[in-house]
């Protein structure tokens, strides 16, 4: 049910051919304030058809308007508005929210077709840096919200494994690297091999040009670069699959950057073809000057592919295998430019489909202030700041709620709710001040804060008696009708995030929603066994199953009991 279409039904009867029905509904107000009304149509559009001034209008079509949705409907100068009748109107809410079989929200304008979302995309041999945490979280919720508007997903991990570095990581576990410690500790010891190497080039150049003949041993297909890239590369998926369980995070595919190495000369091919490849000092480019751009690298002098060739083909690539309507590259802002010349290039080889692709940035992790990163030897170890937020959880559980039966996976579902909805709750593009006391506060804006509030909610759910929906009536007073009015949104809200890739709109509706709900349990005694008990369990049903789909839709599990 959407009460602005109804108006907007209504209204349409009254003024026929001289108002489109689209048109009514992006003319529909909702008014300063309450006491005006819940919504508001103004006139003044229709003054020249009428040929009336729009204050005499109102008067006209709100005379005709008349539905059991209204309570009252009154012109108040040029508009004319309505007041919805709370009972009618949160019976049908309350029964739709609770509708078996069809979770309540979803839409369909995506017709079932493709959208590619590029996330993660951690670069292996290499820890998981906050600024992939982010995209895993980010990404993961922009898939949920795409599904639930009717569109197929493809999550793609655009694994970073591929490149001179990898070159530079042969020559150093070759000359200082010791199979067991690798074994042991893969991430940690790959990682401080490679800091190592950067450290004694430093003063010696000369290991510069063998990382890259190892790296061209490798492009080449040497067995042996080959076979110890394979071992970098999947002990490092091994590793980082930890975290996506850990998260509850899954992709349908790992074809990173590597993967693209034999596709490359068809696209370089391409480039040819359409005219676009210039030299410059020795490389190949495309030239980007009318867009205010540097040019965009497709092979270094020494015949190198770049980062740049890889995401051209891959765009080529998931465009002919997937046919998608929309592609979606969750990456930091750090590499907006990287995307702008990748966009502009794939126009100019006349790729219409570009139209649908986005670069969805995000901003840092904060620690203090200051970014959280992997700085040599100081590694800040994602896994391990996870397990914190989870025995902070535990503590938390342990104090709160110590007879808890589940508490061990209760912990797991809070402490990584809160580090998830932590980073979603602000618009992406803003940094995060990454602080675990903050995130996991039962009270204020947080993910601990929905899931007790839904938790609460269950169990009185679980105190209360069987919800029949014939048998619910409407509510009048101002709490219910606060839940009411934001259960009604959720569709909206749903769509919203989608058109803006931002899962921070839902978030903040559920702060909102679980706010609105705690002020009613506060002023409500929901059990009192009176002619409105089952009406008022089915509103506090309904509140559980929004909050439970809300949760989900970011990535976070919303415990019965915690
Ligand atoms: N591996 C890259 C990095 O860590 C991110 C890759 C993002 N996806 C892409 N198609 N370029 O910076």
């Amino acid at each position: 049910m959407n009460t602005k279409l109804i108006y907007a039904q209504e209204l349409h009867k009254v003024l026929h051919e001289n108002l489109e029905l689209e048109k009514i509904i992006t003319l529909i107000e909702t008014p300063k304030h309450d006491t005006h009304g819940d919504l508001a149509f103004p006139c003044f559009e229709l003054s020249k058809a009428f040929r009336k001034a729009p204050m005499a209008i109102s008067a006209e079509v709100a005379g005709k308007i008349n539905s059991p949705f209204f309570a009252k409907v009154e012109a108040m100068g040029p508009y004319v508005n309505v007041f919805l009748s709370r009972e009618q109107i949160s019976k049908e809410i309350i029964k739709e929210v609770n509708k078996e079989g069809v979770a309540y929200g979803s839409l369909d304008f995506g017709n079932g077709k493709n959208v590619v979302i590029d996330f993660s995309s951690p670069n292996i041999a290499k820890p998981f840096s906050m600024g992939h945490l982010r995209s895993t979280v980010i990404g993961n919720a922009i898939k949920k919200i795409s599904r639930k508007c009717g569109y197929n997903v493809i999550g793609v991990n655009h694994v970073g494994d591929w490149g001179t570095q990898f070159g530079k990581l042969i020559y150093a576990y070759k000359t200082w690297g010791i199979e067991e410690d690798v074994k042991a500790n893969p991430i940690k010891e790959l990682f401080k091999l490679y800091v190592k190497f950067h450290d004694e080039a430093a003063n010696n150049p000369s290991l510069e040009d063998e990382g890259r003949s190892w790296f061209k041993r490798l492009e080449n297909g040497d067995q042996e670069a080959y076979e110890l890239w394979t071992w970098f590369r999947d002990v490092s998926l091994k590793d980082f699959s930890r975290i996506y369980d850990l998260l509850g995070v899954e992709f349908d595919s790992f074809n990173g950057e590597a993967f693209y190495n034999d596709k490359m000369d068809k696209m370089i091919a391409l480039l040819e073809e359409k005219d676009l490849l210039t030299e410059s000092e020795g490389a190949m480019v495309v030239n980007l000057d009318e867009n205010g751009m540097p040019p965009c690298l497709i092979k270094k002098s020494d015949g190198a592919t770049l980062y740049a060739t890889r995401d051209l083909t891959a765009a080529l690539y998931r465009q002919e295998t997937y046919k998608f309507d929309r592609a979606v590259y969750v990456v930091g802002g750090e590499q907006a430019l990287h995307f702008q010349q990748l966009f502009h290039v794939l126009r100019k080889m006349g790729m219409d489909f570009v139209d649908g692709m986005s670069h969805v940035p995000f901003g840092l992790m904060l620690k203090d202030g200051k970014k959280m990163s992997t700085r040599k030897g100081k590694i800040v170890l994602l896994e391990e700041v996870i397990n914190d937020a989870i025995s902070l959880a535990q503590d938390n559980i342990n104090e709160k709620n110590p007879n808890l039966s589940n508490k061990q996976e209760t912990a797991r579902q809070v402490g990584i709710g809160a580090v998830i909805f932590h980073d979603l709750k602000n618009e992406r593009t803003n940094n995060v001040e990454f602080s675990l006391e903050q995130m996991l506060k039962f009270e204020g804006e947080t993910g601990p804060y929905i899931q007790y509030t839904h938790a609460r909610a269950c169990s009185i759910l679980r105190k209360g008696v069987d919800i029949e929906l014939d048998e619910i009536k409407g509510f009048e007073d101002d709490y219910s009708w606060q839940i009411v009015k934001e259960l009604q949104l959720f569709p909206n809200v749903i769509e919203k995030a989608f058109e803006k890739y931002e899962p921070s709109v839902v978030a903040k509706y559920l702060i909102d929603l679980a706010q609105s709900f705690n002020k009613y349990y506060g002023n409500t005694r929901v059990l009192e066994e009176d002619n409105l008990l089952i009406s008022r369990l089915a509103l506090v049903k309904a509140v559980v199953n929004v909050l439970n789909e809300g949760l989900r839709i970011l990535g976070i599990s919303a415990p019965e009991e915690m």
